[in-house]
């Protein structure tokens, strides 16, 4: 796909339809697919908002996306509820894509994750990762997790605050896996691994707004502790402070690569769940 994309994209994708179904705000996964479905001559229908579409007015997910079996070849959504895209999937005949369930998981980010550390790094195998903030609520550290832990000679380091720890579903299929984790409140203890995954304080899942303004800027990453460091810094984005800009000139801020990269990452799955590779 880095080949097709280099020369502008192809038709391999023409006649088909991707509806994407975007209940909850998006800026690079949804463009992103929008942009691989056009760049392999697919067409796109694109439904935005959740007051703009019927499940505002008491639709089930389920019909929803019954509907759009006969709209589309393929579909993807994103949706503030956990356990939505297993509803929307239960019943959808044409390949269905998560692009964010609530606070569960985000899949396609952890491929386009797991693609940009292997260009970063030259393999994943033997990875010591660390993943920074909202552990609880970030869904893109969940699914990364789950992926990368399929990998050999794997280490963890976990860095939140208490009252956002990693999803004990993570840590369990760690801990089954065998696979070593370290859980720390201080960043410094994290900055000596091949890759540091940064995120954001998920505003939008916190029942009590002054609970997030206490914990959204807990961990800063700016350019001077990472003096003498060479992780790979990545962050799913948007970022809202958590990174410094002070970071954007080193060679080893990954993360706007990491963004593009979601174009490569989302044509490959495309045409492979629509029999086109
Ligand atoms: N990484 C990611 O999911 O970004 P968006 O919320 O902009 O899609």
């Amino acid at each position: 796909m880095e080949e097709v994309l280099k020369k502008g994209g192809d038709d391999r994708l023409a006649g088909k339809i991707l509806a994407c179904l975007f209940y909850e705000p998006s800026t690079r996964t949804r463009l992103s697919f929008e942009s691989a479905m056009h760049r392999l001559g697919g067409d796109v229908l694109s439904a935005v908002g959740f007051q703009f579409s019927s499940l505002y007015k008491g639709e089930t997910i389920e019909d929803t996306i019954t509907v759009m079996n006969e709209y589309a070849d393929i579909i993807t959504m994103r949706h503030p509820e956990g356990g939505s895209a297993d509803k929307a999937a239960s019943v959808s005949e044409v390949p269905f894509i998560n692009a964010g369930d609530g606070p569960r998981q985000h899949p396609t980010q952890a491929l386009l994750d797991l693609y940009t550390i292997q260009k970063e790094k030259g393999s994943v195998d033997g990875t010591h990762i660390t993943m920074v903030g909202d552990l609880l609520y970030g869904r893109t550290v969940h699914s990364l997790s789950f992926l990368l832990g399929l990998y050999d000679n794997m280490r963890f380091t976990f860095v939140s605050p208490k009252e956002l720890k990693m999803s004990e579903k993570v840590t369990s299929f760690l801990t089954e896996k065998g696979i070593n984790y370290t859980e720390v409140e201080d960043i410094e203890d994290g900055l000596d691994a091949d890759v540091l995954y940064m995120t954001r304080v998920q505003k939008e899942r916190f029942a009590d707004q002054s609970e997030y303004e206490r914990l959204k800027l807990k961990y800063v990453l700016t350019a001077d502790m990472l003096k003498g460091k060479d992780c790979t810094i990545m962050h799913p984005l948007p970022r809202v402070g958590e990174i410094d800009t002070s970071v954007d000139a080193l060679p080893n801020a990954a993360y706007f690569r990491e963004a593009g990269n979601g174009v490569i990452v989302r044509m490959a799955l495309l045409c492979m769940l629509l029999d086109a590779v």
